[in-house]
């Protein structure tokens, strides 16, 4: 059986551990966390998946390597170096990092080529898509790789052709949540009214067609060409920024409308993870 060296068993982490648990993988876990044990036998109980409190031991004899601890480039530096001395030459080192780009967090490693982003967005078990970053040094050997072992588990790897900060899906997230907000704060609409809008309209088509294909669709027959010259030759509006002095009303009409603590995150992730599953399920059938 393959062996996967997991580390850090965060949010993150441990859904990791789900995903190559049950794809076949024999997972290695390494956290310090003094509930590891406990968190292996609940939330991991039935799977194959060993408890480490250090990286460099759960990372002997690994085929793969996914990093998932905090996201600190002094942290990750000490941590790649150690990852890079306990695996072999051709294993992957993916660091999960949201943040960080592939380069910095391989600066001055001698395991360079073998350093890649390997994106998760949350829930990493349930969310399709892994973005594979490459830093400047990394081989396309290890880039490969990565897609395969990504595209086995049945995830929706995908490939950028260089790092940039935010990658795309988090570059792509803030336009979205910056003008969210502005929005909230410029007293247009409410914090749920503007959620609702969107589960109603913008999040639904996403989930069925990207940008790109919505544009071509939007411009009918003729496609995103009629669409650039007609609706969208009029989109010339500024669109602000958040004020960051303001945020305390939108934190605490956030926090009015979904509340906070265990009980309700417990609750709110739940309903989120049954209807992803569901949404899935639909568009797996198609
Ligand atoms: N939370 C998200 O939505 C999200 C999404 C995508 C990617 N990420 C990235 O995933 C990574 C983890 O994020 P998270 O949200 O799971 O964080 P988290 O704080 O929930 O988990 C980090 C874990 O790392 C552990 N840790 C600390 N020192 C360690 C060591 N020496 N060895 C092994 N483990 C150690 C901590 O005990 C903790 O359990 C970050 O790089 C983050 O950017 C997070």
């Amino acid at each position: 059986m393959a062996k996967v060296a997991i580390v850090g068993a965060g949010v993150i982490g441990i859904g990791w551990a789900k995903l190559f648990a049950r794809g076949g993988w024999d997972v290695a876990l390494a956290d310090p966390r003094p509930d590891l044990d406990q968190i292996v036998r609940s939330e991991l109980s039935g799977l194959s998946v060993t408890a480490y409190p250090e990286a460099g031991a759960a990372a002997e004899g690994a085929d793969y390597v996914q990093e998932a601890g905090p996201e600190r480039l002094d942290f990750k530096h000490k941590l790649f170096a150690e990852l890079a001395d306990a695996t072999a030459g051709d294993v992957v080192l993916a660091s999960s990092s949201s943040s960080l780009l592939p380069s910095e967090i391989a600066k001055g490693s001698p395991a360079a080529d073998r350093i890649l982003i390997g994106h998760p967005f949350n829930p990493a078990d349930l969310m399709p898509l892994v973005e594979v970053v490459p830093g400047e040094k990394t081989s396309s050997m290890a880039m490969d790789r990565a897609m395969q072992v990504y595209g086995d588990l049945g995830k929706t790897p995908i490939r950028l052709k260089r790092e940039i900060p935010g990658f795309v899906g988090n570059r792509l997230q803030k336009v979205f949540n910056d003008q969210s907000i502005y929005l909230v704060q410029q007293g247009v609409i409410d914090a749920k009214d503007l959620d609702d809008l969107v589960k109603a309209s913008l999040g639904l088509r996403w989930a069925t067609v990207g940008p790109f294909e919505g544009m071509n669709l939007g411009g009918g027959p003729a496609g995103i060409l009629h669409l650039m010259q007609n609706v969208g030759s009029q989109m010339t509006f500024e669109i602000g920024e958040p004020d960051k002095s303001k945020m305390g009303m939108v934190i605490k009409e956030v926090d009015a409308a979904y509340g906070n603590g265990e009980q309700k995150y417990e609750q709110g992730v739940t309903a989120r993870d049954d209807k992803t599953r569901k949404i899935l399920k639909v568009l797996d059938e198609n």
